[in-house]
């Protein structure tokens, strides 16, 4: 519910600032320290936007708890198709083993952030989206036939969907792996141990900055 609330209230909000901002831009000639006051408010509003869209994913959706994940996925690949005309097809087991919070959450936001840029960047005109048990392994593949990934973009600083994607693979104990062909579409595929037995979280991964900051220009 409140993170429904906040990307919805929130992120409408911080949209309706941003174009009266882009508006008074457009409309007024401005100079010296005024537009730069005018950029600076303009990038907080885009940071911000973005801290609110951080927050309301990382909260977990309520559907979840209503109804379970099978069918959360299952509601949320049908209103994607509706909203956005992307054929998507759903596989899924018959019999998800029951899964516990932490990974229900998880699985379905990459699956949900992975769709996002499917509509936003691919050009696709079909997704599927698999989720198969090999023994104690769930597997989650995501892919599309749009134009592909090119490795420079996946790298970008500036994306955070991706890396919010791995980051949160990599809590869950498993990992994701980017497969795909310029002009040949893209997989995304979630790894990930969910027997009874896996340790209930990784949160102390250590980030792999340790070679970058040896590499790199003293402080
Ligand atoms: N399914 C896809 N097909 C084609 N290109 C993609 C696809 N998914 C991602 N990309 C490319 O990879 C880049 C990184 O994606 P990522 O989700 O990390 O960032 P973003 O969507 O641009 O921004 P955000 O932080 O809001 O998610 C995208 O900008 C896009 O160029
Ligand atoms: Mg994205």
């Amino acid at each position: 519910q409140i993170a429904r609330e906040l990307h919805d209230e929130l992120g409408g909000a911080m949209t309706g600032i941003k174009y009266e901002l882009l508006r008074l831009g457009d409309n007024t000639a401005m100079k010296g320290t005024v537009k730069k006051r005018y950029r600076a408010i303009r990038d907080m509003v885009d940071v911000t936007t973005k801290t609110v869209q951080r927050i309301s994913s990382g909260l977990r959706p309520k559907i979840l708890d209503t109804v379970g994940l099978a069918a959360a996925v299952e509601w949320h690949t049908k209103e994607f198709a509706k909203r956005t005309s992307i054929e998507v097809d759903l596989k899924q087991p018959e019999n998800l083993p029951v899964l516990n919070d932490a990974m229900t959450t998880g699985v379905y936001r990459i699956i949900q952030e992975a769709l996002t840029n499917v509509a936003r960047h691919s050009k696709a005109t079909r997704a599927n989206v698999t989720l198969e048990m090999d023994n104690e392994e769930l597997r989650v593949d995501i892919s599309d036939n749009g134009k592909g990934i090119e490795q420079s973009q996946i790298a970008h600083p500036e994306s955070l969907g991706i890396l919010s994607m791995q980051e949160r693979a990599r809590m869950l104990g498993g990992q994701i792996s980017i497969a795909s062909t310029p002009g040949n579409g893209t997989s995304i595929v979630l790894r990930v141990q969910v027997h009874s037995g896996t340790p209930e979280q990784m949160t102390t991964a250590v980030p792999d900055t340790t070679k970058k900051v040896l590499g790199g220009k003293k402080l």
